[in-house]
C-alpha cells in the first residue's frame, strides 16, 4: 500500500502514512504557462493498492479536476484498488436547485469522483442537510468519518468551569449535539436565518448563557458569519467565554473580528491554519 499526496494534501497525508507505517510521495504538479494542470505521479503504481490524499478546500474546482485527472491516471498505469482521501469535500453545500437552472454542484462534484476510476472515497464530516447520506450521490464506496470523539476530546481539554455547547443551526446538531452527549453537557441546537450567502442570524435562547463556557460546534467555518453572528449575542447575554470549535475551518473573512471576539478558536487539520489545533490522522487511518 502507498500514500501520493496531491498538492492540496497539507500535512495530513503525510500524518496518515506515519500512522498506517507506510511510505508517502508528492506528485508533481505544475502549471503550464496558459495555466493548464501538469501532474506526474510520485511513485510507480502498478500492482499496488493506492491512496490518494487530496483537499478541496481553498481551491475546489482546481483541486477536484487534479484529484480526478490522478485517479484516473493511477487505474489507466495499472492500480489494484484506489482510495481517495478527501477530507474537507468541497460543493456539498449547493445541495438543492432553489432556483430553475441552477447547478446543483454536490451531484456533479460526485459525477466526476465517481467516474476517476477509484474504489473508494473517505471523507471528514461531509456538508449533510438535503442530502443525508453520501450514497445518495456516490456511486462508489464512500466513507463518512466523523471527527466528534477528536473534538469532544479537545472541548474537555479545555477545562471549562461551566461548559455548555451551542449549535448555531438546525444541520449542527449532527456534531455539536453529538459532542455534547459524549461529554454529558447541555446544549442547545440554534436556528439559523441567511438572507444571502454572507449575511446571517443565528436565533436561539442567549439569556440561559448568563455566566456559562460558551462552546459553538459547527461543521464549516467558511466567512465566519454564522460564529461571529451567535457569538456576539452570547457575550452580551454575559457568557463568562466563548469558544469555537469546527471540523473544517477555512477561514475566509472576519478572522480579526473572530479573534476579538472569541476566546479560544479550533479547527481539525482537515485545512491547515493559524487556528488548526486537532489532529484527525489517527481516525482517518482507522477508517482504512
Ligand atoms: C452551513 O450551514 C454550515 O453548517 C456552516 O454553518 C456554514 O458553512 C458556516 O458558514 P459561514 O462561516 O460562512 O457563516
Amino acid at each position: 500500500m502507498i500514500l501520493l499526496n496531491g498538492s492540496n494534501a497539507g500535512e495530513l497525508g503525510d500524518s496518515i502514512a506515519r500512522k498506517l507505517g507506510i511510505k508517502s510521495f508528492e506528485n508533481e504538479v505544475k502549471h503550464f504557462p496558459d495555466n493548464e494542470l501538469y501532474v506526474k505521479l510520485g511513485a510507480d503504481v502498478s500492482g499496488e493498492e493506492v491512496i490518494i490524499v487530496q483537499n478541496t478546500a481553498l481551491t475546489p474546482s482546481e483541486s477536484l479536476f487534479e484529484l480526478f485527472i490522478t485517479a484516473r491516471t493511477a487505474r489507466e498505469l495499472g492500480a489494484e484498488k484506489i482510495v481517495l482521501i478527501v477530507p474537507y469535500l468541497a460543493y456539498m453545500r449547493q445541495d438543492k436547485r432553489f432556483n430553475e437552472g441552477e447547478v446543483v454542484t454536490a451531484y456533479q462534484m460526485a459525477f466526476l469522483i465517481n467516474n476517476s476510476g477509484a474504489d473508494e472515497l473517505i471523507t471528514i464530516d461531509p456538508h449533510l442537510h438535503r442530502i443525508k447520506e453520501l450514497s445518495e450521490v456516490f456511486s462508489i464506496k464512500s466513507t463518512r468519518v466523523t471527527a466528534i470523539k477528536d473534538i469532544a476530546e479537545y472541548v474537555k481539554s479545555l477545562g471549562l468551569n461551566n461548559p455548555v455547547i451551542i449549535g448555531p443551526d438546525e444541520e449542527s446538531d449532527q456534531w455539536a449535539g453529538e459532542v455534547a452527549k459524549l461529554l454529558g453537557l447541555s446544549f442547545e441546537i440554534y436556528n439559523k436565518i441567511r438572507s444571502s450567502s454572507v449575511n446571517v442570524s443565528v436565533k436561539g435562547s442567549y439569556s440561559v448563557l448568563k455566566g456559562k463556557d460558551v462552546v459553538i460546534v459547527d461543521d464549516i467555518i467558511s466567512t465566519g458569519g454564522t460564529m461571529l453572528n451567535a457569538a456576539i449575542k452570547i457575550k452580551e447575554a454575559g457568557a463568562d467565554s466563548v469558544h469555537a470549535v469546527t471540523t473544517h475551518g477555512l477561514f475566509l473573512r472576519n478572522v480579526e473580528e473572530l479573534e476579538s471576539v472569541f476566546d479560544s478558536i479550533a479547527s481539525c487539520n482537515t485545512v491547515t491554519t493559524k487556528f488548526t489545533k486537532i489532529d484527525l490522522a489517527g481516525t482517518i487511518a482507522g477508517a482504512l
